[in-house]
Formats: structure tokens, C-alpha cells, sequence
């Protein structure tokens, strides 16, 4: 496989051409990601050339709806899915909150959803609160000891009052990629929906979301890269069985039904220039020859997670020696690079801080996993775990700068 060109790719990131970001080795991107060149473009486009009511008879108006357009079709061509399949809201939690809203009309009295131990709350709260509102029960996929999810776990749980499964696609925390084909195999033949949060998984694999074909499906733009939105695919047959969350005039829009919030335009507009940055890089990496969106990001994302996956290998082997315990699995087999630690020397914060001294970013906390540390057993989740996170712009002289700093702190205890 082709090696992505770095020099390449942190040119199309103006992040880097300012002090701050220039100085520091980033991997805090499970937070959020830097934005690339071609998304600021179209923001600043947009607040700048077409900031107006879209949509309306003179041509700036016009102009405006012309460009968020571009931008929601740009998301759909990027997935490769109808455009009526995608909605784009404020954030992923906003986007599962509204989807566990409208599953009232799928989900009664006595009927049971299933969430797993290691999700983010977005996708946990949001079902809890409708079991709740129903009287329905809500089953937890427990963890395994190493914070992993086994499959046969979920089978025990599996019943004719199972309406929806929630799952994560690689939890923030945990890193491992989980069985979402198999758990769509089980569910599908039973009528159960699977709802799964990408968030997490995204940054680092684009969705293949007609290679998957989950009922619904939701990532981060700004964690992607982009700007601040969530995305939210819901299948039209399942969409189809719910209740609307939008506007009841706005009901022959299928992109609106499930957007409750209508989030920021220059948001929306800004979108396609993530399709222009997939593009550029297809276009640098692989051959300009004509083929879908689709395609292109796929292709490009398989060399981005080949990047990442070999720093993250390495990193993983520079700091096997230290007295550290990692959440999930210690090889990069099956797993995204994102690792969360714990160190039996050093509090996370302490961890944290070190890094920071050296200019490099990295968190520490339960980064609104809270249910999967306290199962996981880190009985202090406020200070929680080290977590580094990483993107395909990071280079591996800053892992070695993460490596040499993680070394350095544990030999001065
Ligand atoms: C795995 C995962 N799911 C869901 C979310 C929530 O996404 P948002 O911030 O868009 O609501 C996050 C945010 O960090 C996340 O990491």
C-alpha cells in the first residue's frame, strides 16, 4: 500500500502554520480534530460572501441555499448514501437523543432496547431516558474484564422483546474495533434495529455505511476533520417506522425529519470542502481518474489508517516496559489508534501535566465513558485515564516525543 504523504497532508491543515498548534504534538483528537484547509475555505465563504437567510428569490439567498446544498450532498456522496438518509444536527448526542425520541413509536411497555458497558452516554443516556418514558427494560452488554465486548454476552440478552441494540463502532476509550456486521447478522433476521455510534471509529476509517448497512448509524464532524456537526444516517425503511422530529411542514424533506435543532448553515456549507480535501488527497495519493466520492474516501482513509496504525504500533512498543495498564488490547490487531491508559506509578493527571510541560497535548479523565471505567475498574474516573489519541496527521517524531516524556516521568518516581 501506498504511504501517505505527510508533508502533503499537514499542508492542508493551517493549524499548523500558527505557533501554538506549530509547537505542539497533538493527541487530543478524540476531543476534536484541527479542520482542513478546504472546510475553513467554505466556512469563511459562507460567513463572509452568503451570510443571509438561504433559500429566499434574490441571488444571494439563493446563493446561500446553493452552497449548503453542496454541502449536504457533498456528506451523502461521501458515504455513499441518499441524501434523504442523512441528517445533519448540532452534535452526535443531540442526534441519538432525537432518534431515541422518534423510537417511542417503535419501542412500548414491556419491549426492551440493549446498550453496551462501553459507550460514550450519548448513546446510553438518550435510550435509558426513553425506557424509561415507556416502561420498557433496558438491558447493559457488560464489558469484559479488559474492557472489551464479547459477542456471546449479547446473544444471553437476545429475546423477542428486543427492539433496538446500541453499540459503539470502537469505543473513545477502549479502541477496539466491534463486531458491528455480526451483531447486524444476529439482529436483522429478528426485526431488532441496530443503532451505532461511529463517533469514535470515523476519525480514523470513513463509515462504509453501504458496506455495513446499519439501521442508523452517527460520527462527529469535528472530529473528522470538519466542522462542528453530527451526522446521523437512518435507513429509510427504519426511518419510515418512526416518529418525525421536525417541523410538520417540513415532513417531505426526509433529510429534516430527524433535525430538531436546525444547526449552523456555514456549518452545513462547510461540509463540501471536506469532500475537496478527500479529493485533493485522492487526487495526490492514488491517480486522478474519475470515481465517486464514495470511493475516493474510502481509499484515502485506508491510507490514513495505515499511517496511524504504524505510529501507534510504535508508540505502543516504546512504552511496553513502563508500568503502565492500557484499556483494551495492547497491539494495533482490531484496534483504532486511540489508547487510554493507566499507570501504577502516576495518577492520570500527573501523566497529563508531564506531557503538557512538553508541549504535548493528551487528556486525562473519563471523557463521558463514566459507566465504562467504573465497570472497567478505574475506581477514580475523574482522574480517570491518560488518553492519547491519534490523528493522520501526527508524525512519529512526536510519538517519540510522547514516548521519551511517558519514560522520563516514570524513571523521576
Ligand atoms: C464515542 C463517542 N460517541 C459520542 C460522542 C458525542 O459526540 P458529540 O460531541 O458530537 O455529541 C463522543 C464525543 O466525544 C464520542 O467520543
Amino acid at each position: 500500500m501506498k504511504k501517505l504523504d505527510l508533508d502533503f497532508v499537514r499542508n492542508c491543515f493551517p493549524a499548523f502554520e500558527h505557533p501554538l498548534p506549530a509547537k505542539t504534538a497533538f493527541f487530543e483528537n478524540a476531543g476534536g480534530s484541527y479542520v482542513a484547509r478546504p472546510v475553513l475555505e467554505q466556512y469563511m465563504h459562507f460567513y463572509s460572501a452568503n451570510k443571509v437567510q438561504p433559500y429566499g428569490a434574490s441571488e444571494i439567498c439563493h446563493a446561500a441555499g446553493e452552497q449548503m446544498d453542496a454541502g449536504r450532498n457533498t456528506m451523502a456522496e461521501l458515504l455513499g448514501v441518499d441524501k434523504g438518509t442523512v441528517t445533519i444536527g448540532p452534535s452526535t448526542t443531540q442526534n441519538f437523543n432525537t432518534l431515541a425520541v422518534a423510537c417511542q413509536a417503535i419501542v412500548h411497555q414491556g419491549d426492551s432496547v440493549i446498550v453496551t458497558q462501553q459507550d460514550h452516554e450519548a448513546n446510553i443516556g438518550a435510550w435509558e431516558r426513553l425506557c424509561h418514558r415507556q416502561q420498557a427494560d433496558l438491558h447493559h452488554w457488560p464489558i469484559e474484564k479488559n474492557g472489551e465486548l464479547d459477542i456471546a454476552q449479547l446473544e444471553a440478552l437476545i429475546d423477542d422483546s428486543v427492539k433496538v441494540i446500541c453499540m459503539t463502532h470502537s469505543s473513545n476509550i477502549v479502541g477496539t474495533i466491534n463486531p458491528v456486521e455480526q451483531v447486524i447478522a444476529i439482529a436483522r433476521p429478528r426485526g431488532i434495529r441496530v443503532v451505532v455510534d461511529g463517533v469514535s471509529f470515523a476519525p480514523h476509517q470513513w463509515p462504509d455505511i453501504p458496506t455495513l448497512l446499519p439501521d442508523a448509524y452517527g460520527f462527529s464532524t469535528y472530529k473528522t476533520y470538519a466542522t462542528h456537526l453530527g451526522i446521523m444516517f437512518v435507513a429509510a425503511d427504519f426511518a419510515d417506522q418512526l416518529d418525525p422530529q421536525c417541523h410538520y411542514f417540513n415532513l417531505h424533506y426526509p433529510e429534516k425529519r430527524f433535525d430538531a435543532a436546525g444547526p449552523d448553515h456555514a456549518s452545513i456549507a462547510a461540509l463540501d470542502g471536506l469532500g475537496v480535501y478527500f479529493s485533493n488527497s485522492y487526487d495526490h495519493h492514488i491517480g486522478n481518474e474519475a470515481t465517486t466520492l464514495y470511493e475516493k474516501a474510502q481509499a484515502v482513509s485506508a491510507l490514513m489508517h495505515n499511517h496511524e496504525s504504524e505510529i501507534c504500533a510504535h508508540f505502543l512498543q516504546g512504552i511496553a516496559s513502563l508500568p503502565l495498564t492500557i484499556v483494551g488490547r495492547d497491539t494495533m490487531n482490531g484496534r483504532e489508534a486511540n489508547i487510554a491508559l493507566t499507570s501504577s506509578k502516576l495518577s492520570s493527571s500527573a501523566m497529563s501535566e508531564a506531557l503538557a510541560k512538553a508541549d504535548i497535548a493528551a487528556g486525562h479523565g473519563d471523557f463521558y465513558a463514566t459507566r465504562l471505567l467504573e465497570h472497567a475498574g478505574v475506581s477514580n474516573t475523574e482522574d480517570g485515564v491518560l488518553r492519547v489519541s491519534f490523528a493522520h496527521y501526527n508524525t512519529q517524531d512526536e510519538v517519540d516525543r510522547v514516548i521519551e516524556t511517558l519514560n522520563a516521568v516514570h524513571a523521576g518516581v
